[in-house]
């Protein structure tokens, strides 16, 4: 707890009472033994509703979540905001610097990175949900100051059926290089989103930069967000019929390729300034339920004693699971691969829907 306090002293951050809760080394929280029931019961006695910050680029990317919670705890108003992890975490960031406290109750973002200085700012409230020891070891915060509860990927090739047959697809990232694929393609800016900056990396230590000068030639569509290169492939009466920056879901379809694609954990954590703990927890301990997980499956799980028709991330051949934050740790090398491709395709143009600047 002192190195937490001398911490935000030096950084000149608001004084803020440290929580009994807070985490040091030998010092971790028991694991939840409660029911989700019971914590419900312990929830209903907070006030307010409970303020999560989800990670995402669409609407649509938060409301299964908002829905299941609504049909699963309706007398716990959740409100659960979508936008791109980088400007929860800014906002976070600035919210905290002013006044001391986070201004939500939880996040649950891609930026990796911010896990592990908020725990040692002493920003984090440690939780060990339950079913935490079934959750991949090297995937959660020793401490519990952080957890993931659903590993996201991008990298797998998504298509609409209606406009591409499956076995036209591609099965390795130099055939997108081909002439077929002119005009085809819409992707999203990597040098706008993290994650797909990361693959991008993968592919180019893989087959150089010639392959994104041949990339260039293809008259890319390069959108903001993950979500719209489905929402535009989607359309029937779209040009484009392929993308690899974004996820599967209503009439699309998609299969990996043969080459290594990225996967992460998307992680969260409740604030240490939380003033409904017991909400935050039941939200906590809720995404890692049996009831909630087996929405995800078909996809890799976060828990190894489920099983999913995916089968396990670590017999994927390329599992990049826990590479992705030690890139995003980097900023000096996430910045240096921002501006290649700065330099290339400029900054990222048009509107992410979501985008609240202000706020
Ligand atoms: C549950 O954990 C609490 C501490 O967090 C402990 O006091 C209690 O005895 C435990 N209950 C059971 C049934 O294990
Ligand atoms: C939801 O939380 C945000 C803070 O993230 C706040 O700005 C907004 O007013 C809240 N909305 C409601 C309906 O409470
Ligand atoms: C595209 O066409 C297919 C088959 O004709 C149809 O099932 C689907 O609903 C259409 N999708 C959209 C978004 O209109
Ligand atoms: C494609 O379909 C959408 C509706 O799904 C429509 O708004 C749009 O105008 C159509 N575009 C073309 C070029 O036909
Ligand atoms: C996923 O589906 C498979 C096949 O139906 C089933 O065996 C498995 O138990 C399911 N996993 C979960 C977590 O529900």
């Amino acid at each position: 707890m002192k190195t937490a306090i001398s911490l935000w002293g030096f950084l000149g951050l608001a004084a803020a009472v440290l929580p009994e809760w807070n985490s040091f080394p030998g010092h971790s929280p028991a694991i939840e033994n409660r029911s989700l029931d019971e914590i419900y019961a312990a929830a209903k006695r907070e006030h307010g509703s409970l303020v999560v910050l989800w990670g995402g680029d669409d609407v649509s990317q938060g409301q299964s979540t908002i829905d299941a919670w609504k049909a699963r705890f309706p007398e716990i108003e959740l409100n659960l905001t979508v936008d791109v992890s980088k400007y929860h975490d800014s906002r976070v960031n600035r919210q905290f610097q002013r006044t001391g406290s986070a201004g939500a109750d939880i996040a649950v973002l891609q930026t990796l990175h911010d896990y592990p200085r908020w725990k040692k700012e002493g920003r984090l409230y440690p939780y060990k949900p339950a079913h935490w020891e079934d959750i991949w070891s090297t995937i959660r915060d020793p401490d519990a100051a952080f957890v993931p509860y659903f590993i996201f990927n991008f990298g797998s090739l998504v298509y609409n059926p209606n406009l591409l047959k499956k076995s036209n697809v591609p099965s390795t990232w130099k055939e997108f290089t081909r002439p077929e694929w002119k005009n085809k393609l819409v992707l999203t800016y990597p040098n706008d989103d993290d994650a797909v900056l990361y693959l991008f990396s993968i592919i180019i230590n893989q087959y150089g930069w010639e392959w994104f000068d041949t990339l260039l030639q293809q008259n890319v569509k390069w959108v903001r967000g993950t979500g719209e290169p489905a929402a535009e492939i989607e359309r029937n009466n779209s040009t484009r019929s392929l993308s690899f920056t974004t996820s599967v879901g209503g009439n699309l379809d998609s299969i990996d390729p043969k080459d290594p694609i990225m996967y992460w954990p998307q992680t969260g954590a409740i604030f240490a300034s939380t003033p409904r703990p017991e909400s935050a927890k039941l939200f906590m301990s809720w995404l890692l339920s049996d009831e909630h997980q087996k929405t995800f499956n078909g996809s890799y799980l976060v828990r190894k004693d489920l099983s999913s028709t995916a089968g396990k991330i670590w017999d994927h051949p390329s599992s990049s699971l826990t590479q992705f934050s030690t890139f995003m740790e980097n900023r000096e090398i996430v910045e240096w691969w921002k501006l290649q491709f700065e330099t290339f395709i400029g900054t990222a143009q048009g509107d992410i829907d979501l985008l609240q600047e202000g706020k």
